[in-house]
C-alpha cells in the first residue's frame, strides 16, 4: 500500500502518520503538505528517517505539483490538508476556501485520474451546525455550517460526494468531534489553556463559557481512521465522538486543577461571532460497522496531555516563536517565507 496522506504535518496527520507507520510497517507513506503556520516536520522527526516515510513538500491547490505525487504512484487518499481554526476563518475566509474547497477539487481530480481503490476526506462535525440542550449528529443530520470555516469543509464534503456519485470515485467522509492531544498548534483551546495557565497568564473564555464539545483522544480518531480507509464502505459517511461533551468552562477548570492553578486565571472575554451552541456525535454507526471504539476515558487522557505539554516545553516554545520553521530550513536546506 502507498498511502497519500496530505497536511500530515499539522495535529491529527502527524498523529495519523507515527500511528501508520507503526501499525502497518509494510506501507509507504508520502505526506504531502504545504507547510503552512502549521505544519511542522518536527513533529515527524522519530519518523523522518524511516524508509517507507517521504516527505513532499507542496500545495494541494497546485494541480501540477499534485500530479507530480499522483505520477510516482498513490493506491491510497488520507486527506488531511486544510485550514482548520474557526476564529482565523472569521478573520478571513479566503484560504478557507481556496485550500478547503478548491484544493480538495484538485486531490479529488487527481485521484480520479490515476485511480485510487479509497479516498478518505477527513471531516468535521461542524458541518452539521448546533444543537441545542439535547439530541445528537447522526450521518443523516443535513449539513448547516455557521462559520466560514466549517461551510468550506461541508463545501468539500459535498464534492467528495459529488466524485462517487458521478465518476465512481470511491470516497469516505468522516466526521469527528473535537480531537486533543500531543502535537496541537497552540491557538486551539486545550493547549492554549495549559500552555497559557502553565506561565500563570489569563486563558480567554469565549461568551459564558458554557458552550458544549464532545472531546476525543487524537489517537482514537486515528484508529478510526485506519479503520474507515480498510473497511469503511466508498460512498458513506462515518460520524466519531466520544460521547464524551463537556462545556468549554468545565475543560479549563479540569486543566488548572492537574496543574495546581488558581480560578483566577479564568478571563471570560467576548463571544465568537457564530458560535455553535453544542456539538455531539452519534458514532453508533462506526462502532456497529466497523468495530471502533475509543479507548481513552477522558479524565486520564487529559492529564496524559497536560503532561505532554509540560514535558515537551521546548516544542511549544519552538512553535509560539516562530522557531520551528527553521526546523525545515535546516533539513530540507530550503528558506520558508514567513507566514506561508
Ligand atoms: P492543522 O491545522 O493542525 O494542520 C493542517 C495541516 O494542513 C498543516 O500541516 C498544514 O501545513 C497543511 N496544509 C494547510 N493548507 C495546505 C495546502 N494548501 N496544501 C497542503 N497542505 C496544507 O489541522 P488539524 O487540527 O490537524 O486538522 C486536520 C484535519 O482534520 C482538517 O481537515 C480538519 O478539518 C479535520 N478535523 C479536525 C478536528 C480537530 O479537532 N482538530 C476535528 C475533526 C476534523
Ligand atoms: O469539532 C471539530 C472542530 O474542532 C474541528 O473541525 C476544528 O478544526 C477544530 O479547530 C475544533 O474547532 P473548535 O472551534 O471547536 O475548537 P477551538 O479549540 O478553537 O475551540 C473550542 C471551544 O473553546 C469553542 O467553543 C471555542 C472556545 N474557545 C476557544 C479558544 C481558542 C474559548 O473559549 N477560548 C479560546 O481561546
Amino acid at each position: 500500500m502507498r498511502l497519500l496522506v496530505t497536511g500530515g504535518c499539522g495535529f491529527i496527520g502527524s498523529n495519523f502518520i507515527r500511528y501508520i507507520v507503526r501499525q502497518h510497517p509494510d506501507w509507504t507513506v508520502v505526506n504531502f503538505d504545504a507547510l503552512t503556520y502549521a505544519g511542522n516536520p518536527e513533529n515527524l522527526v522519530e519518523v523522518s528517517a524511516m524508509p517507507n516515510y517521504h516527505f513532499v513538500r507542496g500545495d494541494i491547490t497546485d494541480t501540477a505539483a499534485v500530479r507530480n505525487v499522483f505520477i510516482e504512484g498513490v493506491d491510497a487518499v488520507v486527506h488531511f490538508a486544510a485550514e482548520s481554526h474557526v476564529d482565523r476563518s472569521i478573520h478571513d475566509a479566503s484560504p478557507f476556501v481556496r485550500t478547503n474547497v478548491l484544493g480538495t477539487q484538485v486531490l479529488l481530480n487527481a485521484a480520479r485520474k490515476f485511480g485510487v481503490s479509497k479516498f478518505v476526506q477527513v471531516s468535521t462535525d461542524e458541518v452539521y451546525g448546533t444543537l441545542g440542550e439535547t439530541g445528537y449528529f447522526t450521518e443523516a443530520t443535513p449539513l448547516a455550517p455557521n462559520s466560514p470555516y466549517s461551510a468550506s469543509k461541508a463545501s468539500a464534503d459535498l464534492l467528495a460526494r459529488a466524485y462517487h456519485e458521478t465518476y465512481g470515485l470511491p470516497v469516505i467522509v468522516s466526521r469527528c468531534s473535537n480531537n486533543y492531544g500531543p502535537y496541537q498548534f497552540p491557538e486551539k483551546l486545550v493547549p492554549l489553556a495549559i500552555l497559557n495557565a502553565y506561565e500563570d497568564k489569563e486563558i480567554p473564555v469565549y461568551g459564558d463559557g458554557k458552550n458544549v464539545r464532545d472531546w476525543l483522544h487524537v489517537e482514537d480518531h486515528c484508529r478510526a481512521l485506519d479503520l474507515v480507509l480498510q473497511h469503511g464502505r466508498p460512498g458513506d459517511v462515518y460520524n466519531v465522538g466520544g460521547n464524551n461533551e463537556h462545556q468549554n468552562i468545565e475543560v479549563v477548570r479540569t486543566i488548572l486543577s492537574i496543574l495546581g492553578k488558581p480560578e483566577s486565571l479564568i478571563r471570560f472575554v467576548t463571544d465568537r461571532p457564530g458560535h455553535d451552541r453544542r456539538y455531539a456525535i452519534d458514532a453508533s454507526k462506526i462502532r456497529r460497522e466497523l468495530g471502533w471504539q475509543p479507548v481513552y476515558n477522558f479524565e486520564d487522557g487529559l492529564r496524559e496531555t497536560v503532561n505532554w505539554y509540560i514535558s515537551n516545553l521546548d516544542w511549544c516554545h519552538r512553535v509560539r516563536s516562530g522557531e520551528y520553521r527553521s526546523f525545515y530550513e535546516l533539513q530540507y536546506g530550503e528558506r520558508l517565507g514567513i507566514g506561508q
